[in-house]
Formats: C-alpha cells, structure tokens, sequence
C-alpha cells in the first residue's frame, strides 16, 4: 500500500512539513509505504493554456510533473498538503494542480482510494484554500466522499506547528484514517 504525499509549502523545516511528517510516519506505522514530494524542490511549470490541450498525446511542457503525476495515478492514498499563502494555497501547489489539466482532459483520473488535505494558515483563508483543494479532488480523483480526511489549524512562524497539540493530532489520525480506509477498500 502505497501513499504519496504532496507538499506545496516552499519551507522545508516549516509547519506543513513538519504535520506531514507526523501523518506519514502514522502511516508507516500501520504498514503504508509513503513518500513525500516537495514541489519546491522540482520543476513544476504553470499551465501554458494549450487550447487544444485535448487532441495532443501527451502534455506540450515536459518536466518533473510527468513523473510526479505518474506517482499520484499509482498511489493508493494521496495526501496534499499546503499553507494558505493570500487567501488560498500556494503559487507551487497551484501550478501542480493546473497541470492535472492534461489528465483530466484525457480522462485519466488517479487511482487513489482515499485522501487526506492538510491545511495550514496565520490566521485567515483556510477555508478558501479547502475548497480549492475539495475541487482538485472532485475533478482528478474518484474517491468516496467518507474517505476523504482533512485536518486543518493554525501555524505562522516556523515550529509553530508543533506547540499547536490539537493539530498535530488531528494530521497523526487522518494518517492512521487513510491507511484504515485503504485496508477497508481492499
Ligand atoms: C506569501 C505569503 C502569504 C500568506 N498568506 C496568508 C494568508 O492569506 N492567510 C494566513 O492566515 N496566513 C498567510 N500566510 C502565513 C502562512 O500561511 C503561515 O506562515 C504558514 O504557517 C506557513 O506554513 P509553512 O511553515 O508550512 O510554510 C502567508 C505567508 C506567506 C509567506
């Protein structure tokens, strides 16, 4: 059982990271073999907007999403993770998920049964960035409604995440709640 993890925040010892983390090793823990992608870390270009996206074979711009997708297609459970940067997620996390353009004009939605969201913010745009990544999911994934796990709080300053015990909880068990639902599933 495989999950892959999605992480949009650029910090590599911030919050999102560090709640990952704690989901991922939950995981582990119950049997899951896991990676983690930070898309900071990779080439992920914007959307050129190819109008007829549609009839190529494969996506015009050909970079590390190519293989990124490849591994969301094959995971058993996904989980995007995303600070709220300006009311909703960031500009890597965007730009990731702009590129699903090309799946999903070819019908190509990934195989994961279950999906957890990890949402992270100052103070305010939580609930923009959610939808944002509720739609994501809607469109390019064909998972049921019960197996979709979100944890989200509040974190500004790195190791902020850490002293916040509610969320560090709630992101260990939507771990354990993914992993529970795939052994469901299967
Ligand atoms: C460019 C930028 C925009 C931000 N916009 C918001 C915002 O709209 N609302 C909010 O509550 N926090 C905002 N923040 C704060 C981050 O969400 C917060 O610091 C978060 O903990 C960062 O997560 P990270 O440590 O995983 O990178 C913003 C931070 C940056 C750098």
């Amino acid at each position: 059982m495989k999950l892959v993890a999605i992480v949009g925040s650029p910090r590599l010892n911030g919050n999102t990271n560090y709640l990952v983390d704690q989901a991922l090793t939950e995981a582990r823990s119950m049997g899951a073999e896991t990676e983690k992608i930070i898309l900071s870390q990779y080439r992920v270009n914007p959307c050129l907007g190819h109008d007829n996206c549609a009839s190529f074979d494969s996506c015009r711009q050909h970079d590390d999403t190519d293989w990124i997708l490849d591994s969301l297609c094959e995971a058993d459970g996904v989980i995007l993770a995303t600070p709220v940067y300006y009311y909703n997620v960031t500009a890597q996390m965007k730009a990731f998920i702009d590129r699903n353009y090309f799946p999903y004009n070819h019908n190509r939605k990934s195989g994961a049964k279950a999906v957890g969201i990890i949402v992270v913010a100052a103070s305010e745009g939580i609930e923009d960035a959610l939808q944002t990544l509720r739609k994501y999911v809607r469109e390019s994934f064909d998972v049921k409604k019960d197996n979709i796990f979100i944890a989200t709080g509040y974190a500004d300053k790195i190791g902020d995440a850490q002293n916040n015990l509610s969320l560090v909880e709630d992101t260990r068990k939507l771990g354990k709640q993914i992993v529970a639902s795939l052994k469901r599933e299967n």
